[in-house]
């Protein structure tokens, strides 16, 4: 598997002009993905740490690209990366935006699809929250897709249950 290092996956937000804020709570989203993941992984799961780590330091490398084309930034993500011959952080990435929870070919399945998916659900800027918390604010900043988050919610309280048994 292609796997950039660290380093590599800084100069690569730095090259596709991820602005500051966003690389800030892209690495608030990567502590508390190793946190989970961990945990996850010392109870006998199967996931890969590095990998994990990986797609969340880029996640979002294809949000203004993607406000300036206006399609899905998991999308242009995926393709962003997979150009970079990162197929595995493409295909984690690709399944992180809200709505991929509501369609059941893009829900996230595999461990490190399902972590980055909650945590970035957790992280409001570089700040961790709860899930209730960071929802409110996403409706309140996109009352466009409200109707979708609504619908996403209890599939990603699920999720949360699924991952840290909390109801
Ligand atoms: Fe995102």
């Amino acid at each position: 598997m292609a796997l950039p290092t660290r380093k590599e996956s800084f100069e690569l937000l730095w090259h596709h002009n991820v602005p500051q804020n966003i690389i800030r709570h892209s690495i608030a989203v990567s502590r508390l993905a190793a946190d989970i993941g961990a945990r996850l992984k010392a109870e006998g799961k199967k996931i890969d740490l590095n990998l994990l780590d990986r797609a969340c330091i880029l996640h979002d490398i294809g949000k203004l690209a993607a406000i300036q084309s206006g399609g899905s930034h998991g999308e242009v993500g995926y393709s962003i990366l997979l150009k970079h011959g990162y197929r595995e952080v493409a295909e984690v990435i690709r399944k992180h935006p809200l709505h991929c929870i509501l369609d059941s070919k893009s829900r996230p399945k595999a461990w490190e699809e399902k972590i980055l998916y909650y945590c970035d659900k957790r992280v409001r800027e570089h700040r961790v929250v709860s899930l209730r918390e960071r929802l409110a604010d996403l409706k309140k900043r996109y009352p466009q897709y409200r109707e979708g988050i609504r619908r996403a919610e209890p599939l990603v309280y699920r999720l949360e249950m699924e991952l840290l048994g909390k109801k």
